[in-house]
């Protein structure tokens, strides 16, 4: 395939329900099975203030306040991924917002049954992924490469 590596960064939070339930290492292993990179990683209590921002786009809706209050209950961790077309990939192993309507094999779909309790953010857009990244990465990620990457990233053969 020579579809061009077009790699992208994406924003992903395990909320307080992964963290509680035990299941944000399983979470994070299927990213890192998949291929993608952990560009930067973080365990944090997010305050109101920070949970106002994240969700900023969602003010008015009838179920922001309880997404605000949700999400600063309890520590989330945050990272971002690194890999050809990670926004879509990411969003599509996360599954549907809505856990009932989320395909088994997907996150939700697997883990999740209710929309307040669905485990994962990611970013949706490159416009998305960027503001959320400095929003929750604001010193920057960490600069690193793998030995292995090009056994899942290189979509070309080597000359
Ligand atoms: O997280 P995702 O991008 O899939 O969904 P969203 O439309 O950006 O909504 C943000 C979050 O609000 C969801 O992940 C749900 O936790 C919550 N939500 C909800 O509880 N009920 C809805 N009808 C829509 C969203
Ligand atoms: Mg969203």
């Amino acid at each position: 395939m020579t579809d061009g590596a077009n790699v992208q960064r994406t924003l992903v939070i395990l909320k307080p329900d992964a963290v509680q339930r035990g299941i944000s290492g399983e979470i994070l292993a299927r990213f890192e099975r998949r291929g993608l990179r952990i560009a930067s990683l973080r365990l944090l209590k997010v305050d109101r203030a920070m949970a106002e921002k994240h969700y900023e786009i969602h003010k008015g809706k009838f179920f922001y306040e309880d997404l605000v209050k949700v999400i600063s209950a309890s520590p989330v961790i945050a990272f971002v991924l690194e890999g050809p077309n990670a926004i879509a990939v990411v969003r599509a192993m996360v599954g549907a917002t809505r856990p009932h309507e989320a395909a088994p094999g997907t996150i939700r779909g697997d883990y999740a049954l209710v929309g307040l309790r669905n485990l994962v953010h990611a970013s949706d857009a490159p416009e998305t992924a960027e503001s959320e990244i400095k929003l929750w990465f604001p010193s920057g990620l960490v600069a690193y490469t793998r030995d292995i990457e090009k056994w899942m990233s290189e979509d070309k053969a080597p000359s």
